[in-house]
């Protein structure tokens, strides 16, 4: 239902009765501010008497002084939206506690007390889906970062570490299974059909990591052996109609544990391992202890309704989660500054994971290529930060693509510098003298100092300094040498205007042209800002390979003849270089013409040049088929946009769409006979099966690029002809973005086929969101009112909006409508669901970067967003820094 068409509900009603107007100013946390938590809470016991719309928590914290605190006697346990019921100290009812904004207060005489608070939630009022809310007729929570503070006071912050029971009692028929973190100690019967259990986690661990979850679900159950002989029973928890889509994820799980054991020495520490999916979700999963919690999308899968991207998704948020046992719980965060300790570590942690279980070469062109769509463009506009940022306003607005993914670079370039053996000891070290503490970056850094040799001091301003280093090449030829001149420049960033050279280690290679090999290869790590290094005995001159496997987050600017990048698009052996000559071929191609920079002669050579690459990219029988289809996979209008300063995204879109229809009737014989080639492979989960399916779609997006019409057929066939969703969606996905009779016919069948499956319904809303049709704002816009939509999932919300927002033809077509719907979404969806609300702010603020008239456009469209009257924390601290 379309949030539009119902009565809006309070946020949690019974608890908003007196919640004070929010201040004015807003507050910021800064980093440098840190204090140590002036009381602990070695243990905490909560008991729950669960409801849907009513939940009674009664929470007994015994608190201590911190001896290293500063000595206050005040207890400030933090609440957000929720009311005090009763507070007892040492088991006496007292009224002199104290409201300060939302946290309760208590002054305290001696050094160790007994606290005791009794609040009142309804889980199904809560939209949010922060705290305890109820999703699908089952009860769950998500804490990360402060959700837990809508349960109860408490010191929401992750450097007090607790020993959590839990009681939980409730409802048998609506609730039969009761789950928390740690292990299940005791269960039993209630009066009037209810039942209870008792759950105890012996690992001290802060707030964000507790985890509750009642529900009628069904286990998909399996035992794993450690590494030390331990049994470890493992759960995947689903609704029963989902059970048997469940067997990726734990068979993901399974590996994720063999493979921690291998590559980190990491044993999993509990008899039990949980995890449970849940179809609300703000994200993509999250690492409570012993019990994570899913969002389905990152769980449910099998060959008819997930295509290889969504089990690869699988297999790396399963991954991502559990390596968070020991990289995030065991060793947690001191602040939340911290963040990137735990999700940068994690990240890495989790590629490498996939690597190991699929194709390396492909796995690091993927994350390339996510780093250069989301995280380029964050470090570029008015929302960039480091990877450790210095102050906040809302936390949740820092779980970002630089936190997560930038912040995994970091680390990935001092695996590099060690070597991987060498980085092991580092790590090893990390963890053992960490382990249970709330830990820092620095902690972090210190440990991989210690523990590998290298010296990091001025790699620490990796940490600090925001924006994308630019690093400018030129290989000159003189004296029987090659000389390699390096530049560095770390752009300004906001309140950053003035940045240090960064040590960006680059790995290189010198190719003979004669025999298509290198004679040099190594690590150069440019720490200046500028560096010369000379290579001796080159009589010819040779054909540099740079920044190979992508060994720096750096943006690298050469002026390259473009027969060297065809060159190595054939013959680099670094599989990521070779795909690297080929995107900068097509960058330096496109941008060169939508930038006017290249006259007609110069534009018919760099498209033969491309032709050329492209044509040997078919042809060669060296390739496997999934490398064959990311090296076809042309450069995206989003990394396109980045290499301009002002962009027109229409003439970006045109012209990339011009380029791919040329190379489609170039190599229409070619890609035909590739696509009658691989479709005549089965299914099956290998290697070169996945690789068929890629192609087979790749093929199509060419072909219908060059004749819509005459290929409209050939993509139905292949639609109708699928026994999996990679094939189906692929066809579907080519078919949405032309204008044929064939569009509608199999937009109807997928939904008639996939009928209340929400994943799959979800594909069908953003695969029209995000198509190249002449009309997608129209569609967008009818999509809005169908009756499968709703601003209440955010998993419907951004199969719908962030498809659209993400596509540039429908985000900035002409007038500005696109601005509006984007602008409009975020009006609607911030009293319901801030945190989701707020990830969409961010394709606004890159107004600096289209041209003027569209950048005033989208200026209006933040403006009428700040003028709203109550706006939540998350959206006023992104709309307020775009405009800034
Ligand atoms: N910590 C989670 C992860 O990266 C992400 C998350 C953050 C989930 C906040 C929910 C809320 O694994
Ligand atoms: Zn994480």
């Amino acid at each position: 239902m379309d949030i539009a068409s119902r009565p809006s509900e309070p946020v949690a009603d019974t608890q908003l009765a007196d919640a004070p107007p929010p201040p004015a100013a807003p507050q910021v946390i800064r980093r440098e501010d840190y204090q140590a938590p002036a009381w602990l809470v070695p243990e905490i016991a909560l008991d729950f008497r669960l409801g849907l719309s009513a939940t009674h928590v009664i929470a007994r914290l015994s608190v201590t002084r911190n001896p290293a605190g500063n000595g206050t006697p005040t207890l400030r346990l933090n609440g957000d939206q929720i009311a005090a019921l009763a507070v007892r100290v040492d088991g006496e009812a007292v009224n002199d506690w104290r409201m300060d904004g939302p946290d309760l207060l208590i002054d305290l005489t001696g050094d160790a007390h007994a606290i005791e608070v009794e609040t009142a939630l309804n889980p199904a009022a809560n939209s949010q889906l922060m705290g305890l809310y109820a999703s699908n007729g089952m009860l769950c929570t998500q804490c990360e970062a402060e959700g837990f503070r809508r349960i109860t006071f408490f010191p929401d912050r992750p450097d007090v570490l607790s020993t959590y029971s839990v009681r939980m009692s409730g409802d048998k028929a609506l609730f039969p299974v009761l789950l928390s973190n740690g292990n299940c100690t005791e269960t039993g019967e209630g009066p009037d059909g209810s039942h209870w259990a008792q759950w105890h986690d012996p690992w001290p661990k802060p707030c964000y990591l507790f985890a509750l979850v009642a529900g009628d679900l069904v286990a998909n159950h399996a035992q794993f052996t450690t590494m030390n002989g331990r049994a470890v029973d493992l759960n995947i928890w689903t609704r029963a109609e989902d059970k048997d889509r469940t067997g990726h994820a734990m068979a993901s799980l399974i590996n994720s544990m063999k493979w921690d054991e291998e590559a980190f020495g990491r044993e999993y520490d509990l008899d039990l391992f949980n995890v449970v999916a849940v179809s609300d979700f703000n994200m993509g999963a999250m690492e409570n202890k012993g019990l994570n919690v899913f969002n389905t999308r990152y769980v449910l899968a099998d060959p008819e309704t997930a295509t290889d991207g969504d089990y690869d998704a699988v297999e790396g948020v399963i991954g991502h989660e559990y390596f968070h046992n020991w990289s995030g719980n065991r060793i947690t965060c001191r602040d939340w500054f911290q963040l990137s300790l735990k999700e940068g570590f994690t990240v890495l942690r989790d590629q490498l994971f996939s690597a190991a279980m699929g194709s390396e070469a492909v796995k690091r062109i993927e994350d390339v290529r996510v780093l250069r769509g989301a995280q380029f463009p964050e470090d570029s506009g008015p929302l960039a930060h480091p990877i450790r940022p210095d102050s906040y306003q809302e936390i949740s607005n820092f779980y970002t693509a630089t936190v997560y993914n930038k912040g995994a670079e970091v680390i990935r370039m001092m695996r590099t510098m060690a070597g991987a053996e060498t980085f092991r000891k580092g790590t090893d070290l990390y963890f053992d003298r960490h382990d249970g503490e709330a830990a820092t970056c620095e902690d972090f850094v210190r440990a991989i100092e210690d523990g590998t040799g290298l010296d990091l001091g001025q790699f620490r301003l990796w940490y600090g300094q925001a924006g994308t280093p630019q690093v400018t090449v030129e290989l000159r030829h003189e004296d029987g040498a090659a000389v390699l001149e390096l530049a560095q420049q770390v752009p300004a960033t906001p309140g950053q205007p003035d940045k240090q050279p960064m040590p960006i280690p680059l790995r290189l290679a010198l190719f003979d042209r004669a025999t298509a090999t290198h004679r040099v290869e190594e690590l150069v790590v440019l720490d200046q800002a500028r560096q010369t290094v000379r290579f001796d005995g080159w009589a010819e001159p040779p054909v540099l390979s740079i920044n190979r496997g992508f060994s720096a987050p750096v943006q690298i600017e050469a002026q390259r003849d473009p027969a060297d990048l065809v060159f190595l698009a054939a013959h680099d052996d670094d599989p990521f270089a070779r795909y690297e000559a080929m995107q900068s071929l097509v960058v330096g191609h496109l941008v060169g013409i939508v930038g006017g920079r290249l006259d007609a002669a110069a534009q018919d050579r760099g498209r033969a040049a491309i032709g050329e690459a492209f044509g040997a990219i078919l042809a060669d029988d060296a390739l496997d088929d999934l490398m064959r289809g990311e090296l076809m996979i042309l450069p995206s209008e989003t990394y396109l946009a980045e290499q301009l300063l002002v962009a027109d995204p229409l003439a970006i879109h045109a012209q990339r769409e011009a380029l791919k229809a040329w190379l489609g009737r170039e190599h229409g014989a070619a890609l035909e006979a590739l696509h009658d080639r691989v479709r005549a492979v089965p299914y099956g989960r290998d290697a070169a099966a996945r690789g068929a399916r890629k192609l087979k779609t790749q093929a199509l997006i060419y072909l219908a690029s060059a004749d819509a019409v005459g290929t409209a057929p050939r993509a139905r066939a292949q639609y109708d002809a699928a026994d999996n969703m990679t094939d189906r969606q692929g066809a579907l996905m080519v078919l949405c973005g032309l204008d044929v009779p064939e569009r509608a016919a199999a937009l109807d069948d997928f939904h008639t086929r996939y009928a209340g499956n929400a994943l799959v319904i979800d594909k069908w809303f953003s695969l029209q969101a995000g198509s190249l049709h002449k009309d997608v704002l129209e569609h967008v816009k009818a999509l809005a009112n169908h009756p499968d939509f709703t601003m209440s999932n955010p998993n419907r919300v951004r199969a719908l909006y962030m498809a659209m927002a993400v596509n540039p033809k429908a985000f900035h077509a002409a007038g500005g409508e696109g601005y509006r719907i984007i602008g409009e979404v975020i009006r609607k969806l911030d009293p319901i669901n801030p945190q989701t609300a707020a990830r969409f702010v961010p394709s606004l603020g890159r107004w600096r970067r289209v041209d003027a008239a569209r950048g005033a456009l989208m200026v209006e469209e933040l403006k009428a967003i700040a003028a709203e009257p109550t706006l939540s924390r998350d959206v006023r601290e992104q709309v307020t820094k775009s405009l800034g």
